[in-house]
């Protein structure tokens, strides 16, 4: 099977697109995959963006691998951030199974393989089965280090905020902090506020790494920083694989950690590293 390429738009930081992805008056999605031909019966590497807006480019990435099941493609699905894997228990009853569901609905879809990067519900890299994908999960941890200790020409105790992400910083001999979620907030917007987040890990004059699968709001890597700074770190350097900067994370990372970046897995002015050279094979 000769393997061939199709890129939407929101790639385009990274490869020339070959995908038409656009929106109705009405604000639904139009895709279409000009020269349809080339890609029937072939394995085809489909690399598209599911975030940001996440429903949007999941709606697209749904219509995309249907024209391609339908001339009986095999396709990989190259989305660096998979959305909803957050979800991945029921914490109340009546609560959806999110990530297994997304996964369920693009392995319906056609996508044969999804290749993603540190996979929140996942916890370490490699292949798996979940919700009936298949899944590689890459992790962005050793880029992120190489990154850092070049930057700083320096060697750092590497510390992770949460079991979940430890798999990122054990390979490196770091360890990891303990969060505690508490209840949901009241409001229309959901999340589980940290109740708790410490370490008895010695800060004291060490440079210091935290690294996360991801900064959202960013109280996760603010808090711990709070946590590495009153251990008495000497530098405090944060990093994710996933940067989405919501509310005002930005510009309080800036004002309270000594550099902070994340890979380009969602572009931003700090994607430092980039998911080229792990994808080197593909791109
Ligand atoms: C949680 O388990 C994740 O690994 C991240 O720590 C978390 O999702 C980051 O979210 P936020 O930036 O909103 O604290």
């Amino acid at each position: 099977m000769i393997n061939v390429k199709l890129i939407s738009p929101n790639f385009s930081d990274l490869i020339s697109p070959n995908v038409e992805a656009k929106q109705f008056p009405d604000g639904e999605n139009y895709v279409r995959i000009p020269e349809l031909n080339k890609y029937r019966e072939k394995e085809v590497t489909l690399f598209h963006r599911l975030y940001p807006n996440q429903d949007r480019m999941l709606i697209q990435a749904l219509l995309l691998l249907n024209i391609l099941k339908n001339i009986d493609a095999k396709v990989t699905l190259v989305s660096p951030y998979l959305p909803y894997a957050r979800q991945d228990k029921i914490f109340l009853e009546g609560e959806p199974p999110s990530s297994e569901i997304i996964c369920k609905i693009l392995a319906d879809a056609g996508a044969n393989k999804l290749l993603t990067f540190d996979c929140h519900f996942l916890k370490k890299e490699g292949k798996f089965t979940y919700g009936g994908l298949d899944i590689e999960n890459i992790s962005m941890a050793r880029f992120l280090v190489e990154h850092a200790e070049k930057k700083f020409n320096d060697k750092f105790l590497i510390i992770s905020p949460d079991v979940g992400a430890s798999y990122m910083s054990k390979e490196f001999g770091g360890g990891h902090m303990e969060k505690v979620r508490g209840t949901y907030v009241e409001g229309q917007e959901t999340y589980r506020k940290i109740d708790k987040l410490e370490s008895d890990v010695d800060f004291k004059d060490k440079n210091v790494l935290i690294m996360d699968d991801m900064i959202s709001t960013g109280s996760t890597m603010l808090k711990a920083v709070e946590n590495v700074k009153k251990g008495g770190a000497s530098k405090v350097v944060c990093a994710a694989t996933h940067g989405f900067f919501l509310k005002d994370s930005f510009s309080k990372l800036s004002s309270s950690c000594d550099y902070f970046f994340v890979s380009d897995s969602i572009p931003s002015q700090v994607s430092h590293v980039s998911i080229r050279v792990p994808l080197k094979n593909l791109i």
